[in-house]
Order: C-alpha cells, then sequence, then structure tokens
C-alpha cells in the first residue's frame, strides 16, 4: 500500500510547517488549554496529529507528560529536533490517528489545527475515517478526561463553495467534503496532490461526539489566532470542540 497521501504532503512540507502564519500563536493557545484542561502539573496529554510539536512540546515545558502521534516521519522528525533544541521530553509515535491503540490511558488528549481529523486519504470514508478516530481517543483516555479539538468549519464551507463547485465535483455536500490540488516542493521539482478535507458542522459534531462516547460541553470559535470563548462565527475557517469522555459508555 502506497504513503497516506497526507502523510507524503506534510513529508516534503515539514520543513517548512513553522513559517505557516497559522503556526504562529502557540504560547497563546497553551495558556488557553492549560486553563481549560485544568490539570495537575505532571498529568499526561496526548496530542493527535502533533505535527512538529509545537502544542506538545510547550506542554511538555510547562510540566506535563505529552505523547504526540502523527502519521508523517518529516514532521516528527522536526518535533524531535525542536524538543532537543528546547530541552524537553515529549514520546514521539509514528501511527495512524484513526487506527491506533495506546498501552496507556491518558489524563487529556487535543487534536488541534486538523491534526488528522478531517484529513482522508484518497479511500477513506468521510464518515468512518472521523468516528474511527474519535473512538481510538476515546479508548486512550481515561474516564471523564477532557478533549479540546479544532477542525474545519463545515458552516464556511457550505459559503465558500459554489453550485458549480458542486456540479464539477469540487464539493460534496453530502460529506462535506472538499478536493482539491497541493503544490509539493520534491527534490525533483514540484508535484500536484490531490487531496480531500472535510469541514464539520456544529450540530454533527456534537452527534457525531456523543456516538464516539464523549458529551460536548461547548462549540466555540477555533480559528488559528482567534481561539475564545466565543460564538463560531459562520465564515470563519475552524471550530473548536472541547468535550469529556462520557463514563456510561464504553
Ligand atoms: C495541519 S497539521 C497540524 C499539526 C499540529 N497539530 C499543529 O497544530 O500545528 C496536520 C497534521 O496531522 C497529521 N496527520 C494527517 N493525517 C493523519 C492521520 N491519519 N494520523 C495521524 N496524523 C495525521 C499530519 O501529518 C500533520 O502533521
Amino acid at each position: 500500500m502506497g504513503k497516506n497521501v497526507w502523510e507524503e504532503f506534510f513529508d516534503g512540507h515539514a520543513p517548512e510547517y513553522m513559517n505557516n502564519v497559522f503556526t504562529k500563536n502557540t504560547k497563546a493557545e497553551v495558556d488557553f488549554l492549560i486553563e481549560e484542561l485544568n490539570l495537575a502539573k505532571g498529568s499526561s496529554i496526548l496530542d493527535i496529529g502533533c505535527g512538529t510539536g509545537r502544542h506538545s512540546i510547550e506542554l511538555a515545558g510547562r510540566g506535563y507528560q505529552v505523547t504526540g502521534i502523527d502519521l508523517s516521519s518529516g514532521m516528527l522528525a522536526e518535533a524531535k529536533k525542536s524538543a532537543a533544541t528546547a530541552g524537553v521530553k515529549v514520546e514521539w509515535v509514528k501511527a495512524d490517528a484513526a487506527r491506533f491503540a495506546s498501552q496507556k490511558t491518558f489524563d487529556a488528549a487535543i487534536c488541534l489545527c486538523e491534526g488528522a481529523f478531517g484529513l482522508l486519504n484518497t479511500e477513506d470514508d468521510p464518515l468512518d475515517h472521523e468516528l474511527s478516530i474519535l473512538k481510538s481517543i476515546n479508548r486512550a483516555i481515561k474516564p471523564e478526561a477532557k478533549v479540546i479539538f479544532t477542525v474545519l468549519n463545515g458552516l464556511a464551507f457550505a459559503r465558500k463553495y459554489s453550485q458549480e463547485d458542486v456540479e464539477k465535483g469540487k464539493f460534496d455536500p453530502i460529506t462535506m467534503t472538499g478536493t482539491h490540488l497541493m503544490e509539493l516542493e520534491t527534490g525533483g521539482g514540484k508535484k500536484e496532490l490531490r487531496v480531500r478535507e472535510r469541514g464539520f458542522v456544529p450540530t454533527e459534531l456534537v452527534l457525531m461526539f456523543r456516538q464516539a462516547g464523549f458529551e460536548v460541553e461547548n462549540v466555540w470559535g477555533g480559528t488559528a489566532g482567534k481561539w475564545g470563548r466565543r460564538p463560531v462565527d459562520l465564515d470563519e475557517m475552524e471550530i473548536m470542540i472541547v468535550a469529556h469522555k462520557n463514563t456510561d459508555v464504553d
């Protein structure tokens, strides 16, 4: 089986990833996470789709035990370098968020900036993929443990895509999936990858989380640089979900 298309993209993009403007708010985001998770120092946090480890490393530096999992070896290599520079210890695991199993159970989990959630491989079913991620995370955390996600805003997708996009197959309103080309710089020149990204509307998020054994506490605006305890803006890029693991569901 070939590489997951997102793995291929992020392996190539890894050295430049931290130049993206949306990565520039890590300290403020970690302040927010710590306040919202409200965990004792030393608690364990699972970072799903951790990428270059920007949240994992900052959280480890503030006294938490962090495990970061990601599909991309390139992103994990950048994470390892940054952790060494910062002088912090994080456990890095290369795994697919839709399929991983953990020996440990964690006090909390984060899945930020589309860390796997909504990033579909060519053959992935847009409904099953996200449920598999949620169920894997649910199994890996303790009862009542909190989770914080930021995911692509389907309300904005619905306003951004046109009827023509639907007719041309660029946007599927049934699965809220957009298909587009991403350019990747390879050693031998540029390569175009056809990728699918899934947006989510708040109502389905609440139901989907419930189906996977969580109860959603809040749905807030979650666009990078604009996190806040505020209603979702219809046109913004990302939604934040704060939820906890239900104890009466296994
Ligand atoms: C946009 S980056 C977000 C990284 C990080 N959470 C952040 O906030 O900067 C998305 C990450 O998800 C990872 N990813 C994509 N699909 C994945 C999957 N199925 N399992 C694990 N990681 C995945 C990518 O490799 C990439 O590192």
